[in-house]
């Protein structure tokens, strides 16, 4: 990020002589921003900005989205070709490393990553004071953030090793915790992982395997679940990751950081969506309650929205979405699915979605959540553990932006101003005194 050759804008505040000249810092590619640290010391005013829409929280070298032209890039890869000749573990290296690895080196990260699947055994003895029908991702905050009571040898921040290990137990042990949140959901016992499998087929191993009998899986499949977790592995400075940054920036230790970008997840408008689509698809029931529902969808005084389309930054198809359709045809053929009702009940909303003025209007596109359900479904997942496998795959998103901004120099304490609406001072009165 440098300062910019162009000029400056300067902002002068009507009623006073006060101005202040902004300088602009160059992007590599997308807006340039204005830099307005100065501003409340010379003007002293702060500026507004709820939900961030226009707010640069920080400078990254991760991740870049496009949202009008669509475009994804990791470490400046468009994500369409990551997700076609990537792996999970090579993109995991290329957003903690930056660039992508060398055959030496994917070979010593992926040892590094796979030799810290298992969880220490007392962690095991979390899941005995959880509900068998806790969700999920109650239960992922819970024992995320409780890993920094086993793991002391990897809390500390300042300690560039500390910071590496604790990466890797992340990458690593959250999948883990992930399929023994499901396991313990539906009464079956703990799969240990194996280390010899691949990062995705060792997730559905540890799913879907029993100790009873021999586990078979499918490359499709797995190849499948591996693409799934590319495409949700990082995207610039969503709700989670903002979470993960801004607790980080107090100091906290990366297990906690992880344990609050997941809690952030879990809301419908993120990465709740994905389960918030198939509760949607389901209630529709069949296409011809689709025009009454958008009709609802269209009614300002109903809460209704199509879930899974729409998006803060992508105006325009988001990529995910596209390469998600295309995989979800994949496991339906592999599974010998002719016709998923889901699949055509949601095809069909999305055509009448974007012929529909509304939608074309507020440049509402499908988003990386409207068809990963049903790809999901199909694998026989369930709804509860969708936005778990989100929080598998953004991870390592996660980690990687928490390690950026620990090592940027300018880096410091996340805390926003506001705008004070509220009484006035005013002294207080004894309960006898008042109406
Ligand atoms: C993720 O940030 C990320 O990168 C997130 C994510 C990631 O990888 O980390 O991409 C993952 O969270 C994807 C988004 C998943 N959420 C959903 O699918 C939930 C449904 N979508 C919406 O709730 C909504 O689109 C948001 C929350 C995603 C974005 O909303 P914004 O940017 O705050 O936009 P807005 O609410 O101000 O909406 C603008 C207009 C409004 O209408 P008007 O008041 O102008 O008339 O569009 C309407 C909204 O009512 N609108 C929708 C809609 N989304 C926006 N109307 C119906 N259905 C929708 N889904």
């Amino acid at each position: 990020m440098t300062d910019s050759t162009k000029p400056a804008a300067t902002l002068t505040l009507a009623g006073s002589n006060k101005s202040l000249s902004l300088p602009m810092l160059d992007a590599s590619i997308g807006p340039t921003v204005l830099d307005i640290r100065k501003l409340y010391d010379t003007l002293g005013v702060f500026t507004y900005d709820p939900g961030f829409g226009a707010t640069a929280s920080c400078e990254s070298k991760i991740t870049y989205i496009d949202g009008d032209a669509g475009v994804l890039l990791y470490r400046g890869y468009p994500i369409e070709q990551l997700a076609e000749h990537s792996d999970f573990l090579e993109i995991c290296y290329l957003l903690l490393n930056g660039d992508l690895p060398n055959a030496t080196q994917r070979d010593e990260f992926n040892r590094g990553v796979m030799r810290h699947t298992m969880l220490h055994e007392q962690i095991r003895r979390f899941w005995d004071g959880f509900r068998r029908d806790a969700h999920p991702m109650a239960v992922m905050c819970g024992v995320v953030g409780a890993m920094a009571a086993f793991y002391h040898d990897s809390v500390d921040i300042t300690n560039e090793e500390h910071r590496r290990i604790a990466a890797f137990r992340l990458i690593a042990k959250v999948p883990t915790i992930a399929a023994w949140a499901y396991k313990y959901s539906i009464g079956q016992p703990f799969i240990y992982p194996r280390n010899d499998l691949g990062y995705a087929e060792n997730f559905l191993y540890m799913m879907q395997a029993v100790p009873c009998e021999d586990y078979k899986l499918s490359p499709v499949l797995a190849k499948a679940m591996d693409r799934l977790f590319i495409l949700h592995a990082d995207h610039e400075q969503n709700a989670s990751t903002s979470t993960v940054r801004l607790a980080g920036s107090t100091g906290a230790n990366p297990f906690a950081c992880i344990a609050a970008g997941i809690a952030a997840l879990w809301g419908p408008a993120h990465g709740g969506a994905n389960e918030a689509v198939l509760k949607m698809l389901a209630e529709i029931g069949n296409k011809k309650n689709i025009p009454e529902f958008i009709r609802k969808v269209k009614d300002k005084n109903s809460s209704v929205r199509l879930m899974g389309f729409g998006h803060r930054v992508y105006k325009n198809y988001d990529p995910r979405a596209k390469i998600m359709q295309k995989t979800c045809h994949e496991v339906l053929n592999e599974l010998g699915i002719k016709n998923e009702p889901l699949l055509d009940l949601a095809v069909e909303l999305e055509r009448i979605a974007l012929e529909d003025e509304y939608f074309v209007q507020r440049r509402l596109y499908p988003n990386v959540d409207f068809y990963s359900g049903i790809i999901l479904k199909a694998m026989g997942i369930p709804t509860p553990m969708f936005t778990v496998l989100f929080a598998v795959a953004r991870t390592v998103g996660w980690v990687s932006q928490w390690k950026e901004m620990i090592e940027d120099p300018s880096q410091r304490l996340g805390r926003p101003r506001q705008i004070y609406t509220g009484p006035t001072q005013r002294d207080y009165v004894p309960v006898g005194k008042r109406a």
